[in-house]
């Protein structure tokens, strides 16, 4: 298959098409197999973490060394010139002029592509405020390839604060390529966006609310957990919703054999420690794809060819 992505940006989920999706898939199912350390050989790649994160920062910057490349780059935007008020253009600008590709990290909606329309090299999202994280998502797809031998006409529960997890918008848009079902569980004031569900009904993809986690647990099989904030709600709407959103190995009972939980980490107390020893809990295999996901992400995008 021809390398569609050699130097393109990888911003948003929504701007790869399936046949972009699945080299993405192959090539980290390929590398998790069979590990290379030459795709990035001679190559520095700039690691901008304008917020906090552990997975994403240190997945990324393992896949970049264990491939042959080097690293440099912040974990604090405190630290750069951007608290000296230099705009994301400029940092753009200058970035790009030292490295061969941006990983970016950024709390403000749009944030990767304005990077992107500045930048001389290619630009990978590593989340931009409640947008966007591509990169999570492949790592997704990787893992929930891994658990169900197949991305096509899967069951996909998500739960929790499906407003604001960039992680579940990201997700829907990949797997409704794939012919994949949806059900919905969280607050009413934090469910899934209009933009979303309104994509999903253009694709023809059928997706449903339902009001509590059980039924979402007998019916999917893929249980996508996020963490729903307190800082969301006042103390007494908080009051109202408190634990029916977080999972127990009890609830699993009626769970399909096939069932995974996944979660993007980090949890609170949205899953409890119970889940952990269960056959079901997956979310700690699908953190470690994230080196192999990302591996094929910059491998792709700096390599015309990968043998
Ligand atoms: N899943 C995720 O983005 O985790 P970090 O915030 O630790 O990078």
């Amino acid at each position: 298959m021809p390398n569609l992505l050699y130097r393109k940006n990888l911003i948003s989920i929504a701007d790869l098409n399936v046949n972009e999706l699945q080299l993405l898939l192959d090539t980290a199912l390929q590398l998790k197999q069979q590990p290379r350390d030459d795709l990035l050989a001679g190559k520095l790649i700039a690691s901008c973490f304008f917020e906090p994160s552990t997975r994403t920062r240190l997945s990324f910057e393992t896949a970049v060394q264990r491939l042959g490349g080097k690293v440099i780059g912040f974990s604090d935007g405190a630290n750069t010139s951007a608290k000296k008020g230099e705009t994301l253009a400029d940092t753009a600008r200058i970035i790009s002029s030292y490295a061969d590709a941006i990983i970016q990290r950024h709390p403000k909606d749009g944030a990767a592509r304005v990077l992107a329309e500045f930048s001389q090299v290619p630009v990978i999202n590593a989340g931009d405020g409640t947008n966007q994280h591509p990169s999570q998502t492949l790592l997704d797809l990787v893992t929930i390839y891994e658990t169900q031998g197949s991305l096509k006409n899967l069951k996909i529960a998500m739960c929790g604060d499906l407003k604001y997890g960039r992680t579940v918008h990201s997700l829907a848009q990949a797997l409704k390529l794939f012919d994949c079902e949806f059900a919905f569980v969280s607050p009413p004031s934090l469910a899934m966006p209009d933009y979303i569900t309104q994509e999903l009904d253009a694709h023809g993809t059928k997706w449903q609310i339902l009001a509590n986690l059980e039924d979402a647990i007998e019916w999917a099989d893929i249980l996508y957990m996020t963490r729903v904030q307190r800082e969301r709600f006042d103390a007494e709407e908080f009051a109202k919703i408190q634990g029916k959103f977080n999972l127990h190995a009890n609830l699993l009972t009626n769970a399909k054999a096939n069932l995974r939980v996944l979660h993007p980490l980090p949890r609170v107390d949205e899953i409890a420690p119970d889940v952990d020893n269960t056959p079901y809990a997956y979310y700690f295999e699908q953190a470690t794809n994230g080196v192999y996901a990302r591996m094929a992400m910059l491998a792709l995008l700096l390599n015309e060819h990968i043998d």
